[in-house]
């Protein structure tokens, strides 16, 4: 098969001429613990489930976060969601790539909404200012060597303004950049349609450009800051991240890159 007809069957396959699958098959749920966890179990189960299948929760009273944190979400006031994506085409060494794929989406998303700065602090949560209107978790699923399904978890502040004590300073929602309430079943397919974007750019090969763009969303790329390592407060420059998905911090011009594990944001230096 010449070139030209792969990628066209390719492109057809994609849906990108048969329109969308991102969210054309939403499933709402009027309560649930945790919406990556019912994905999750549905897939562990063998149901059938096309790719782009959304779980959204009304209530969803035991969300999970990044690293074994909880998500709070008051009932009805917020997106709370998890799309199943089978990224089948890339290897599971390159799993930061969905990363990249998911931020960047929500962050042009919101961009086009809110008509304000996002940034993306590294690896997946998305700031305005110094506050936070959303996080992402994503859970893989990998046979072997194949990476079968991504579970890509989405929680994005929309109508509640009030958080958890601990949270309330640096939380933030889409309700006090418009001054007025959202509609999240209208929210929803919208932001579909720019995660379904990234994700044929994504599977066309545009990881480079993607990658690129996510840099410029950097959360505090350029600017000298506090970072915890090894629990020692070090004043470092936040100067990109490696291709897997490594932060790169300039120390007096020697570029350090760490996983997640390794760095965390700091608030005071040493
Ligand atoms: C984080 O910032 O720590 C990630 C938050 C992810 C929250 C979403 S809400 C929908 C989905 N279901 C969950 O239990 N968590 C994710």
């Amino acid at each position: 098969m010449g070139n030209i007809t792969a990628k066209f069957i390719n492109i057809l396959q994609s849906n990108t001429i048969l329109g969308l699958f991102v969210g054309q098959n939403i499933i709402t749920l009027q309560q649930v613990p945790s919406t990556n966890e019912y994905l999750k179990d549905k897939l562990s189960n063998s149901t059938p489930l096309a790719e782009g299948t959304v779980i959204m929760a009304v209530h969803q009273f035991a969300g999970r976060g990044q690293k074994g944190t909880s998500w709070h979400s008051e009932p009805g006031k917020n997106l709370t969601f998890s799309l199943l994506l089978t990224p089948t085409f890339l290897n599971p060494k390159h799993q930061f790539s969905l990363t990249v794929a998911i931020s960047l989406a929500i962050a042009q998303w919101l961009e086009s909404l809110l008509h304000t700065a996002i940034k993306v602090k590294w690896p997946n949560d998305i700031y305005i200012g110094d506050k936070k209107i959303g996080g992402i978790l994503i859970e893989n699923i990998l046979k072997g060597k194949v990476w079968k399904s991504a579970v890509v978890g989405i929680g994005i502040n929309v109508n509640q303004v009030d958080f958890p004590e601990t949270f309330q300073e640096h939380s933030i929602a889409i309700k006090q950049i418009l001054h007025k309430d959202s509609n999240i079943g209208e929210l929803l397919p919208d932001l579909c349609k720019y995660i379904e974007r990234e994700y044929f750019e994504l599977k066309n090969g545009g990881f480079e450009g993607q990658l690129a763009m996510y840099k410029q969303y950097l959360y505090r790329l350029g600017e000298v800051h506090p970072f915890l390592i090894d629990g020692v407060s070090v004043a470092g420059v936040l100067c990109g991240v490696t291709a897997a998905g490594r932060l790169m911090i300039d120390f007096n011009g020697h570029v350090v890159d760490f996983d997640i594990k390794e760095v965390a944001f700091s608030v005071k230096p040493n």
